[in-house]
């Protein structure tokens, strides 16, 4: 039955895209058979009015139709342009996620189901909403805090948009499974998994409680940081569907012209801003996902603070040593060392030879080694390299996308407040810091090349280096107690070949095993 409604719902939601001209805008020349006859069949119902409308323009009006659910699909598979290719990542990255606000009712009922208590007795006034999203909306509300009004910003959700979500995410798994059948092409995408992230993704971001937790976790980060902080959570008055706030008493940097005007260093802004998010990123592995100048403000001394936690990052320490190696290697024009990392890491295929794909990335590298500093991007490097990588198999790992489609965003914010913003030189103090700090010893950047290079590789295998040696010493005193041994396979197979051999190969494979465990001992 739910089957049936899912399919009804996907069968409206398609026929409104085909109407709004968003499958006309598809590139359907790369498709072929039922699928290309499909885009054609859908060009001729699409409205005139949509023809003459750019992409952008178009999916924004079929996402104002379809509703909420769809609003946080297509921000969602715009941070997938591993998905949905670099275009359409771009266009859907300019929707906006601006509503209609809610009746105060709503919100007074959601916050009172949330917490439990009448909300005159959580706050000591709840005023009108500030600003509403698909998923929630904000209001300015003051409590008591020891006897003195206190105002703070009160987040709450949109009522039905959990259900909301939920029926629709049976049309997204509906349409994710259709394709996976019939378009055989796109199932290395692995559009079903896609939409099981994008279930989880949401969920996370539609229990306030988990925003509550990135915010305090990501202070608790930043505690001892300059020029950058997030608001305290108020624990009391924060439930599944209500998070309260400290208030933030700033300018939003989306209006670079007020900061201007109040006399902020936009320079040391960008900076700041940049510095911060790698900070994040490298040294903590835990990073604001969603760094649109919406979400950030800054305040009267020039700190930067970051609302809205919905979405975060996380780099594993193996992911931290990934990309400072692979930043580092393009500072540097150490492409080979680059190539090798990402075979290192695991990421590319063994299969693949090194040189060929240092060479790929030469292609990447040289090019932006002779243009000037401030043109270049790291966030497009980035994109470039992951293009690349596509080409030698490697696997797509969602944290390193995720991190690219916000440096994009955070890089983007930066030159909009300093024309001329050098990401090299104001990522290298970040960047270099943690070089030091985690794979050598200080000082590191001022050696010479090979020697960086030789001894940071060194540090990454340090660990394994550590774990085989001790492992080799464990062997050797039970060699020492018991005789040389091999493990049961390597036995066996000797003995095998034994049998078949004359007494000179007999003799030869004992020499061979026994240089073996030699080389084995020398490495350890
Ligand atoms: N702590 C706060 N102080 C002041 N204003 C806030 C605060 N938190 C949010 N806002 C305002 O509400 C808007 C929406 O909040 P946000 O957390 O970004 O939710 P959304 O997911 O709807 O974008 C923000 O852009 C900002 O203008
Ligand atoms: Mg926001």
């Amino acid at each position: 039955m739910s089957d049936v409604g899912a399919a009804l719902r996907l069968v409206r939601a398609g026929w409104i895209m085909v109407r709004e001209g968003v499958v006309a805008a598809l590139p359907g020349d790369q498709l072929a058979g039922l699928p290309k006859f499909g885009w054609r069949v859908a060009r001729l119902f699409t409205r005139r009015r949509a023809l003459r409308a750019g992409r952008s323009d178009r999916l924004a009006a079929a996402i104002a139709r379809l509703g909420p659910s769809y609003v946080k699909l297509g921000q969602f598979l715009a941070t997938r342009p591993d998905v949905v290719g670099n275009d359409i990542a771009l266009d859907l990255a300019l929707l906006q996620d601006r509503m209609e606000t809610f009746p105060m009712a709503d919100s007074v009922a959601a916050i009172e189901g949330s917490l439990g208590r009448p909300v005159g007795e959580l706050f000591l006034s709840l005023g009108e909403p500030v600003a509403a999203a698909s998923i929630a909306q904000v209001h300015a509300a003051e409590v008591d805090r020891d006897g003195t009004p206190t105002k703070v910003a009160v987040k709450v959700i949109r009522p039905g948009v959990r259900r909301a979500f939920q029926r629709d995410l049976q049309s997204y798994f509906l349409a994710a499974r259709l394709q996976e059948h019939y378009i055989p092409a796109t199932r290395r995408l692995r559009p079903v998994e896609v939409t099981r992230t994008l279930a989880q993704t949401t969920k996370i971001e539609m229990d306030l409680r988990l925003e509550a937790a990135a915010l305090s976790e990501l202070g608790e980060n930043t505690r001892e940081d300059p020029g950058f902080r997030v608001p305290a959570v108020d624990w009391a008055r924060t439930g599944r569907d209500v998070l309260t706030l400290e208030w933030i008493d700033g300018i939003k940097m989306s209006d670079v012209e007020a900061m201007a005007a109040a006399g902020h260093d936009l320079k040391a802004i960008a900076a700041n801003l940049v510095q911060s998010f790698l900070r994040h990123t490298l040294r903590d592995g835990f990073f604001h996902a969603d760094m649109h100048p919406g979400n950030l403000f800054v305040e009267q001394d020039g700190t930067i603070v970051g609302v809205d936690f919905g979405i975060t990052g996380r780099l594993g320490k193996k992911e931290r040593r990934f990309l400072a190696e692979i930043l580092y290697g393009f500072i540097t024009r150490d492409y080979r060392r680059v190539a090798e990392v990402h075979f290192e890491a695991g990421y590319v295929p063994r299969i693949h030879n090194v040189d060929a794909f240092a060479q790929a990335i030469r292609a990447i590298g040289e090019p932006i080694h002779g243009q000037p500093a401030e043109t270049i991007s790291m966030a497009r490097l980035l994109t470039l390299l992951f293009e690349v990588t596509d080409l030698f198999d490697m696997q797509t790992r969602t944290e390193l996308v995720l991190l690219q489609k916000t440096m994009v965003v955070v890089e983007g914010v930066a030159r909009t407040l300093d024309p001329h913003f050098n990401m090299w030189k104001t990522s290298e103090p970040v960047v270099g810091e943690w070089i030091r700090q985690n794979l050598g010893p200080r000082g590191i950047l001022e050696d010479a090349r090979e020697g960086v290079g030789a001894f940071v590789s060194l540090a990454r295998q340090a660990p394994e280096l550590a774990h085989r040696a001790e492992r080799l010493s464990r062997e050797i005193d039970a060699m020492a107690e018991n005789g040389l041994r091999f493990d049961e396979n390597t036995a066996r197979a000797i003995g095998k070949a034994e049998a078949r051999a004359t007494r000179w190969g007999r003799v030869a494979l004992w020499v061979i095993a026994l240089a073996l465990v030699w080389i084995a001992i020398r490495l350890g």
